[in-house]
């Protein structure tokens, strides 16, 4: 049999984990949060010194592969978070991969094009149990190219930095807008020119501008998009 598969890319910030958890709690759909694979292989990368926070030196793709193959990688859905729980050779990986640096970290790997085809295989089985919301770059392009809906949900880079800042200063943390721009940009334009893969929209995808929307104006379009599709 053949599961539907909902498929939310766009960059990051744009809205895309909260209304791909919303879809899959209301559909009953698995969730496939593609960016945590990316970012345990850049945090395992990081730790094992293969690569810096300034993405100054080159890297060894073929070290990178080889620590990205050690890694058995499984996801549980989280009510309490409204996340999934990752984790990583039986243990748990707690939220120290969901900040801008461990973001940094999944970018300066996520362009080898040996790593991304050794998580390809994972990502694609978790549709064949049941159906599947998957949020990333390359969900619509690359992975599932035949999903039966696909949605590119982006948004200002600044309207992008003002929400991080708004997170962080409601979780009581410093937070420079300017900064954080800049490393929103820089992310970006990372993951819209590399040559694999790049972060881009599906032909068939519908494109959502969140700058000017809330949550529930990002769910509302996207459920009344999926409804459409059937
Ligand atoms: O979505 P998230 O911010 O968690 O993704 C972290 C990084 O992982 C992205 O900036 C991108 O470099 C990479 N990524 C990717 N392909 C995906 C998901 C994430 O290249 N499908």
């Amino acid at each position: 049999a053949r599961y539907p598969v909902i498929c939310i890319d766009g960059p990051s910030g744009a809205g895309k984990g909260t209304v791909t958890w919303r879809l899959a709690q209301v559909l009953g759909y698995q969730l496939l949060d593609s960016g945590a694979l990316y970012r345990i292989v850049g945090l395992k990368a990081f730790e094992a010194g293969l690569i810096t926070a300034d993405a100054s030196h080159l890297i060894d793709e073929s070290a990178v592969l080889a620590l990205t193959k050690s890694l058995e990688i499984a996801f549980l859905p989280n009510n309490d978070s409204g996340r999934v729980d990752i984790i990583v050779n039986g243990q748990a990986v707690g939220d120290q991969v969901r900040n801008e640096t461990v973001g940094g970290y999944a970018s300066q790997i996520a362009v080898f094009p040996t790593v991304r085809q050794a998580l390809l295989t994972l990502q694609q089985d978790m549709a064949t149990r049941s159906g599947l919301v998957a949020d990333g770059r390359d969900m619509g392009t690359v992975v599932f190219p035949d999903a039966d809906v696909k949605v590119y949900l982006t948004a200002s880079a600044e309207a992008r930095a003002e929400r991080r800042v708004t997170q962080l200063v409601n979780a009581g943390q410093a937070a420079d807008f300017d900064s954080i721009l800049a490393t929103i940009k820089e992310r970006d334009d990372r993951d819209e020119n590399r040559s694999t893969a790049p972060s881009k929209p599906a032909a068939d995808a519908l494109l959502l501008d969140s700058s000017m929307l809330d949550a529930d104006a990002v769910y509302e379009q996207v459920k009344r998009h999926c409804q459409d599709k059937g």
